[in-house]
């Protein structure tokens, strides 16, 4: 089991650059299957979770090939519409080929992905939609079982702005008969990056980042080229480095105004932050000053930042309350951070971090993609050596992370360990 160890101590300096989103291009990947065709996807990350999705496709008969940083991909006009656990399993996005599925074949057999380690993940605002538009759902042995020979547009009302439910409708609305009106629609750069995409192959759209998406279904959709949007969040982890490590990064790549909340942040925690066209540099030449956070849909602080923002109240002067509002379950790494040293109390969705001068390292388990790279900045402020295992996790949406890490100065390497921290 190959382990991340970080060696305290480094003020992070430098420069870094950031391509596209994990989770846009996992949704533009799906998207493709609406046309028939060649489509091309610029600025991919070589992640594990691109990979994965490439093997979902190929299973459904798409030839995929990811060359450098484009993935290529071949949608037959015959496709298969069943999707297993076990690949679903691996990768929840898979669950956003339904809408895409339905509209091109009028049928899907998802296996359903289950909780994860962050919440339960439900999926009833989903299923709900896709059958306000005519779709039969049933769900059977753990799979949903959809039938629509063809879907009507509808106007669906999402109880909370969910980005998976949205992406999904949306999706399946491009080629539904009529209007789809999607009210409390998810507004994250990564949904206005896939309606430019559908409408870059003829989709009729309105609304994309409001809250309210537009949806005029159309005959047919062609294939396209489409760049992907920078990753706001890897973006953002080494934003939150530089603050934490009390140095100095510029981060090419980047899309400050999809981040204006997380900047604004870094400011009040006592960062020097300057953006200029696709850079940002992040400056922090003191002990940071502890700052609140909420977790909220876009625009508010990204929940995938949250555990990034805990590791760095975690070193900071003060005591700051972190409010999880969009996953239940995502304190779920808390007790990794606490076996560093971290001083946090958790109540319900409410976490209480109290700053201390500096934490010690320890041996810790990613329990998710973004606990894992919280748990090594943590690693990098701390006394001594931090093991963190389960790094798959980490690989899943971070490409070269430990590569980057120490082009900035960390002394952070990838090590075969004799064992994995799993119990
Ligand atoms: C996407 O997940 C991202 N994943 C998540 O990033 C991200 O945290 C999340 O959006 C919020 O920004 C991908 O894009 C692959 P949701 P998604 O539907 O679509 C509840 C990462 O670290 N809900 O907006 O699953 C749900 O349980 C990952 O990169 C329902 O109750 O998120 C959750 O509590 C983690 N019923 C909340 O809404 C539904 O039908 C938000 O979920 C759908 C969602």
């Amino acid at each position: 089991m190959e382990h991340i160890r970080v060696v305290g101590g480094a003020r992070l300096t430098g420069d870094v650059t950031v391509t596209g989103a994990k989770n846009s291009v996992l949704k533009l990947m799906a998207a493709s299957l609406l046309a028939e065709g060649h489509t091309t996807i610029t600025s991919v990350p070589e992640i594990l979770d691109v990979d994965d999705m490439g093997v979902v496709l190929t299973r459904l008969g798409v030839t995929v090939e990811h060359v450098g940083s484009a993935v290529h991909i071949d949608v037959p006009a015959e496709l298969g519409t069943e999707i297993d656990y076990a690949l679903v399993r691996r990768m929840r996005a898979a669950i956003n080929l339904l809408g895409p599925l339905l509209a091109r074949c009028g049928r899907a057999r998802v296996a359903l992905p289950g909780g994860d380690n962050i919440g339960s993940r439900a999926l009833d605002m989903h299923v709900g939609g896709l059958a306000k538009m005519g779709a039969q759902i049933e769900s059977e042995h753990g799979y949903l079982i959809a039938h629509a020979p063809s879907l009507t547009g509808a106007q669906v009302f999402l109880d909370f702005p969910s980005v998976g439910a949205t992406e999904n409708l949306l999706m399946a609305g491009v080629l539904a008969k009529g209007t789809t009106v999607i009210d409390n629609a998810a507004r994250e750069p990564e949904i206005v990056d896939l309606c430019t995409m559908l409408s870059e192959m003829g989709a009729q759209i309105g609304g994309a980042g409001t809250s309210t998406l537009e949806v005029e279904g159309v005959e047919r959709l062609r294939p396209t080229e489409h760049e992907t949007v920078p990753d706001r969040i890897v973006v953002g982890t080494f934003a939150m480095a530089a603050a934490m490590s009390q140095g100095d990064i510029t981060v090419h790549g980047a899309r400050p105004e999809h981040l204006e909340l997380v900047l604004y942040k870094l400011a009040e925690a006592g960062a020097t932050v300057e953006a200029a066209g696709r850079s940002i540099r992040v400056t922090m030449d003191r002990r940071p000053r502890a700052v609140d956070v909420v977790t909220l849909p876009y625009p508010g602080f990204p929940t995938d930042l949250q555990p990034m923002a805990m590791a760095l109240a975690a070193v900071s002067d003060g005591a700051a309350m972190i409010t999880e509002n969009v996953f239940e379950a995502r304190f779920m790494f808390v007790d990794e951070l606490v076996r560093l040293g971290a001083d946090v109390r958790t109540d319900g969705h409410h976490a209480v971090v109290r700053g201390r001068a500096k934490l010690s390292g320890a041996p810790v388990r990613a329990t998710d993609v973004r606990a894992g790279a919280g748990l090594v900045l943590a690693g990098i402020v701390a006394d001594g050596v931090t093991d963190v295992s389960d790094v798959f996790h980490i690989d899943r949406g971070y490409a070269g992370f430990v590569g980057q890490l120490r082009g900035l100065g960390a002394e952070v390497s990838r090590v075969e360990g004799a064992e994995s921290l799993t119990f």
